[in-house]
């Protein structure tokens, strides 16, 4: 991989991490033809599954190994021999395989999941790096549950796999816990203290329990990590994985952090749409970049504003993430300038209009309905309609 400190891989785990999510299971062709939109989107890394997990998620992993070009094909394993040969298996058909593997490294899951010691799980990491190096030369290694693990630990675990040849370090915030000035310190301080930090690539996978999984990604590229660990929609289990378009948008939105993706944003709504119909999973319509409302203004105030100067209500333009334009929603909130806006859009002249007498009508109507559609616009004007 290239060394620009400023560019920011994107590792997608929609596939992976995503599909978690119950009832949302995908078939192998719906799988591939995802992937190929993440292709298109310019993912640097597509996680194509847990090869161990069942048959049909093997296959999935040998159907997009041979169905994408470009990005790095991921399969995740456990730290051991089986789950390990079987990701080998399943990526050898993939152009750059990569395999992901790895182990708990709170003390939480080294006591009450694994009844282990810090010394073994450090082992059996170490052991698991060098095995897949064997067969594979990228190696990702994550460190379940960074987020709660022991600063001092966590900084030794690194240290080691990357000795054992990782060439990437995956430090998940398993559990959502961290708050983003925690995760980001937790980032300074491995790339401060491991010694080999520079032989390999600090990758950042963040969990949405308490809201917080973009911010903290964005945290940790911050201090130094150069790959970001998202899923389309922010899907995942519990409350979600670290949304993408929401990572890649904050990047491009704020050029002081002078982070850039490979992303093509103009592919967000339409994958974005894409993913939610395939998984059976409605994008909940206030979400940030791909929501129904997200470029939607419905209240007088933020309407007469966004009319005048669209920059005045969006911090981003609609077309950058594949949407026409944004829309001004007719409710009992609007102003009589986007009353004119929809009437000067359904040709009526204005000047020909009494618009208060018209704006009375409408807020009579507008009070008894949700919104006001174009159907009910033209039964108002009715009356007027010389005037078209
Ligand atoms: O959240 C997590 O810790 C994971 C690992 C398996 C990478 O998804
Ligand atoms: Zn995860």
């Amino acid at each position: 991989m290239l060394h620009d400190p400023n560019r920011i891989y994107i590792f997608d785990t929609t596939l992976r991490d995503g599909e978690q999510v119950p009832g949302c299971q995908l078939t192998t062709s719906e799988k591939v033809e995802i992937a190929l939109r993440l292709e298109a989107l310019g993912v640097d890394v597509i996680e194509a599954g847990f090869p161990i997990s069942s048959p049909g998620d093997f296959e999935s992993v040998v159907a997009l190994s041979k169905a994408v070009k470009e990005p790095v094909i991921c399969a995740l394993t456990r730290a051991n021999t089986k789950d390990i040969d079987a990701a080998v298996e399943s990526l050898k058909y993939a152009k750059r395989p990569r395999i992901h593997t790895g182990i708990g490294s709170s003390d939480m899951h080294i006591k009450y999941k694994f009844n282990s010691t810090r010394e073994d799980i450090l082992q059996r990491g170490v052991d698991a790096v060098k095995y897949a190096k064997r067969f594979v030369e990228d190696i990702e290694f994550y460190a379940e549950d960074a987020g709660r693990a022991d600063i001092e630990f966590l900084a030794q675990m690194v240290e080691a796999v990357i000795a054992a040849g990782a060439t990437v370090v995956n430090i998940p915030d398993t559990n959502g816990y961290c708050l983003p000035d925690q995760y980001g310190a937790k980032i300074k301080f491995l790339m401060d203290n491991v010694k080999n930090i520079d032989q390999a690539i600090i990758s950042v996978h963040c969990h949405n329990d308490l809201g917080l999984a973009t911010a903290n990604t964005i945290a940790g590229i911050q201090n130094g990590a150069r790959q970001a660990e998202c899923t389309i929609n922010g899907i995942g289990e519990r409350a979600g994985n670290t949304s993408l378009e929401e990572v890649a948008m904050v990047l491009k939105t704020h050029q002081t952090l002078n982070k850039y993706t490979n992303i093509n944003s103009r592919h967000f709504y339409e994958i974005s749409g894409m993913v939610s119909r395939m998984m059976r999973m409605p994008v909940q319509p206030n979400k940030a970049i791909v929501g129904k409302n997200a470029f939607a203004h419905s209240s007088g105030i933020h309407q007469d504003g966004v009319l005048k100067h669209r920059e005045n209500y969006e911090i981003i333009n609609p077309e950058d993430v594949g949407i026409d334009s944004s829309e001004i929603i007719l409710t009992a909130r609007s102003g009589r300038h986007a009353l004119k806006h929809h009437l000067e859009r359904l040709d009526y002249v204005i000047d020909k209009i009494n618009l208060d007498d018209v704006y009375e009508r409408f807020l009579v109507v507008a009070d008894s309905k949700k919104e006001i559609k174009d159907d009910d616009l033209l039964a108002l004007m009715s009356g007027e309609g010389s005037e078209r």
